[in-house]
């Protein structure tokens, strides 16, 4: 299968207006193979037929193309040293700070399959049992109902629960349901998912005091994240904490954020002008 330059060109246009994502030259073989993967998933005759529906503008097929085109790669505690930065600075901090109201609110943006929000409430709930009476809000959103969909199943392979997470807090927080590992509820009732574009307005976010936006940063352009940057400066509270992913950061890119290390692990805060005047 050869994809016409014109119909790849079409699918990068599509894929950078609705979902921001950058696919650079060079990418052609991951648009001809997800679009293949797509085909085989909705059963349907062939690519080109595929691309014959795409070309009649159906919002439907759009959708479906911008699913398939966003990398979901997720897993438990990705990257361990954000989740110790939590459970070591952030959360003592915020509990000391927000005592008097007993409010704390964490945003996971581009949450994929829900591996990532997981593991911060299982932080939660394994470290911080006094948060049970708070007014915890917790938001994990994505661009793709189908990976919204899985993170709300809260339903997991063998094989991914064994990328990362430990084995007693699978043993304690996931039961063993033919095949698949599923989430307790309990867990799954603290997060409240939702799909959130990134390029699109966020209507319902509150202020926030954590957001966890990693690994998807990297999909955009420079313009692009310092929109989104700018956006996340009028969410987070004046000693809120930004995480980003590892090959992430807000260096030239937006010059409001410090970067400070806890411990292993780098984070981000509004910096010293921005955090006094807000
Ligand atoms: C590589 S995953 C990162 C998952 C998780 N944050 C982590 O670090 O393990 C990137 C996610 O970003 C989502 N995404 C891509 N573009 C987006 C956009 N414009 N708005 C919201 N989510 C987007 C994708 O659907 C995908 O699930």
């Amino acid at each position: 299968m050869l994809i016409q330059p014109a119909d790849i060109q079409l699918i990068r246009d599509l894929v950078l207006k609705r979902a921001g994502i950058v696919l650079d030259q060079g990418k052609e073989y991951l648009i001809e193979a997800r679009l293949a993967a797509l085909v085989k998933k909705e059963k349907l005759a062939s690519v080109e037929h595929l691309l014959a529906q795409l070309r009649t503008r159906l919002v439907s097929v759009e959708r479906a193309v911008v699913d398939a085109m966003t990398t979901n790669e997720t897993s438990f505690f990705r990257d361990l040293y954000p989740f110790d930065a939590m459970k070591q600075f952030v959360v003592p901090e915020l509990i000391e700070k927000r005592k008097a109201n007993r409010t704390l609110s964490i945003w996971c943006a581009a949450s994929s399959t829900g591996q990532e929000p997981y593991t911060l409430a299982m932080v939660l709930r394994e470290h911080f049992p006094q948060l049970a009476n708070w007014k915890v809000t917790f938001i994990a959103s994505d661009l793709s109902r189908e990976v919204l969909a899985r993170a709300r199943a809260g339903r997991y392979t063998q094989m991914e629960v064994n990328r990362g997470l430990p084995a007693p807090l699978l043993i304690k927080y996931f039961k063993k349901d033919g095949l698949e590992w599923e989430i307790a509820p309990e867990l799954r009732q603290m997060i409240d998912f939702r799909e959130i574009n990134l390029l699109e307005p966020w209507p319902g976010l509150p202020m926030l005091d954590i957001v966890f936006i990693r690994n998807v940063l990297i999909y955009f352009s420079t313009e692009t994240k310092k929109e989104i940057l700018r956006k996340i400066r009028t969410y987070l509270r004046s000693d809120g904490f930004l995480f980003l992913g590892g090959a992430e950061t807000t260096l030239n890119i937006d010059d409001n954020f410090d970067r400070v290390q806890l411990n292993k692990s780098g984070c981000y805060r509004l910096s010293g002008a921005m955090a006094a005047a807000a």
